[in-house]
């Protein structure tokens, strides 16, 4: 079973247990920190309801714990395309290994074990959910007992992920008769969890509506980017962040975007609708509050089933798979009511960035570093919704809704002396430019190399007088510059780390931390087959050794990513 020490952080640590209780081990997987708030949420609903709860990382798990585990939630984000968080990749390898060999005595061991899995995940990507999906499938197939069925949770978690862990609690079932949580106010069995920040009073539920300072465009004629540097200023609002955290914005519609659907719902945007929040016009509605994105499979029914008014009316118009409400409205063969059709819209989410300053460089400040997303599809120009609102009205709105998102496990080294080593193409920069203003603003003396990439030195070389200077000073040991599109053949970060094997692998060896910031689809899996290259080649290691090599990166917390 698990250590139960206090290095492994349970909470309802075992002297809160009594015998009576029944045991159970809540297990998460993040790579921001969302499953662990969600565990520790779980954690102590399970105490109100007579189970002795502990709180674990799934880094710290195998089967071997596992099948020894008689109660197990399991809570797990799924990260960038499809993968499981950095910290769930052994277990996740562990278990996809396992069930290729279902006659293994593991198969048996696991059948003691009861559990059901919350999946944390974003419609907006494919392979939604996916870690969740894989974990509780496997654990099934090992023969362990699915005690509810697993619930996949929208970027919009709270209620799904509520209704599940009630489920799941009373399925585990040791809950005495009447007593739900709710009805006993004051519960007998009391889980100590402790806080792990300071209370912070703007959050997502009530973010801190910040003024926006300067929107800069960062990309130079000729360019095929549109890359946005935008400041906010926290004065007033007591929050506080590090280099390495995720700022989260709220952004807003476009208005010619909700103008048009207003148009085809042949509203004028006066007509007032209830909202979660109250009841707004339909404009401001459609503006602030719901995700005008990918449409959910209830739009999709609703508007397939609106009967066809007047026999004049047009045959759907021909479009491929609608990808945004729009599309769906422009096909639809009659208008629906205006309740009807918000009712049936997701709402709108706040989107995270990865935070492109330090506070110690600019004390009051928080800066982004936001690539806007525009392409055409069926003759319609669509727009990323954060991306164009920050570009486009971001100076305009004056106030931004905004909350910090702590990443604990993105931080530059503890260590001031121990060496840094980021890659970052593209917006990838962002949180390196954090981390070396932290660096020259601690004075910390640990050398720093940076690997940037874009498309062209001329038009997008991002900060390049910033990171120039960085260099000038000293804080820059090494710049390694790849421009994809200055020559025929493509060059990308990889090639530069490959070419400077010998010394990156040196680096390494003396204690440096890798980082990799930027696209998980592409970049950040070829950054980790170079990875596993360069040590092969300049140690002269295996590739098992080298990713036994790697993975003892992970497991030190020296090789971090932050993608997307
Ligand atoms: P490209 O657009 O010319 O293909 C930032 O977007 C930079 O990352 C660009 O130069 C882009 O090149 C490059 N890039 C695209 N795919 C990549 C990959 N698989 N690995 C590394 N860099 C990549």
């Amino acid at each position: 079973v698990f250590s139960r020490s206090a290095v492994a952080s349970p909470v309802g640590a075992s002297s809160l247990a009594t015998p009576a209780l029944a045991p159970l081990t809540i297990l998460f997987g993040t790579q921001t920190g969302t499953a662990e708030t969600l565990a520790k949420k779980a954690a102590k609903e399970a105490g109100k309801r007579g189970f002795a709860p502990i709180i674990f990382d799934l880094a710290q798990t195998d089967l071997a714990k596992l099948a020894q585990e008689k109660n197990v939630l399991i809570i797990t984000s799924t990260y960038g395309d499809g993968e499981p968080p950095d910290t769930v990749k052994a277990l996740h390898t562990a278990l996809k290994s396992e069930i290729s060999n279902l006659k293994s005595p593991m198969c048996t061991a696991l059948s003691a074990v009861r559990y059901s899995v919350c999946a944390l995940g974003d419609t907006n990507y494919a392979q939604f959910c996916q870690c969740g999906k894989d974990l509780d499938t496997w654990l099934g197939q090992l023969g362990a007992t699915r005690t509810t069925p697993r619930t996949d949770c929208d970027l919009d978690y709270d209620a799904p992920f509520t209704a599940w862990l009630d489920q799941a609690l009373a399925a585990l079932g040791s809950a005495p008769v009447g007593a739900s949580s709710l009805a006993t106010g004051s519960p007998e069995v009391t889980t100590k969890v402790a806080p792990t920040h300071e209370e912070i009073t703007y959050t997502k539920q009530n973010p801190f509506p910040a003024s926006v300072l300067t929107v800069r465009h960062l990309n130079g004629p000729g360019s095929g980017k549109e890359v946005n540097h935008v400041e906010f200023s926290l004065a007033g609002s007591g929050l506080t962040y590090e280099a390495g955290d995720a700022l989260g914005v709220l952004p807003q519609n476009c208005p010619q975007l909700v103008a048009d659907i207003l148009s085809l719902l042949g509203c004028d945007g006066e007509e007032a609708v209830p909202t979660p929040g109250g009841e707004l016009p339909l404009r401001r509605a459609l503006t602030e509050c719901y995700d005008l994105g990918k449409p959910t499979p209830e739009l999709l029914a609703l508007l397939a089933g609106v009967p066809v008014t007047g026999a004049g009316a047009p045959p759907p118009r021909e479009t491929s798979a609608p990808h945004h409400v729009i599309d769906v409205l422009l096909a639809a063969p009659a208008k629906p009511v205006p309740a009807d059709f918000i009712a049936k819209l997701k709402k709108l989410q706040p989107r995270l960035y990865s935070i492109s300053s330090s506070p110690r460089a600019h004390p009051g400040q928080v800066h982004l570093t936001v690539g806007a997303v525009r392409y055409d599809r069926d003759g319609r120009p669509r727009k990323g919704v954060c991306s164009t609102f920050l570009a486009e009205r971001g100076l305009a709105a004056g106030k931004v809704g905004v909350f910090v998102h702590a990443n604990k496990s993105f931080r530059p080294p503890a260590a001031p002396d121990l060496p840094m080593i980021m890659v970052g193409p593209g917006t990838g920069i962002a949180p390196f430019r954090a981390f070396l203003e932290e660096r020259r603003a601690t004075g910390a003396k640990g050398r720093n190399w940076l690997f940037f990439g874009d498309q062209k030195a001329s038009a997008d070389f991002l900060y390049r007088e910033e990171l120039l200077g960085l260099q000038e000073s000293g804080v820059l040991t090494r710049l390694d510059l790849a421009f994809s599109r200055d020559q025929a053949e493509k060059i990308y970060v990889q090639h530069r780390m490959l070419e400077n094997a010998a010394e990156l692998y040196a680096w390494l060896e003396a204690g440096a931390h890798f980082y990799v910031c930027g696209d998980a689809s592409r970049m950040a899996k070829d950054v980790d087959l170079a990875l596993h290259q360069v040590i092969e080649k300049a140690a002269g290691k295996s590739p098992d050794q080298a990713a036994a090599y790697v993975q003892a990166l992970k497991s030190a917390k020296r090789y971090q990513r932050d993608v997307y």
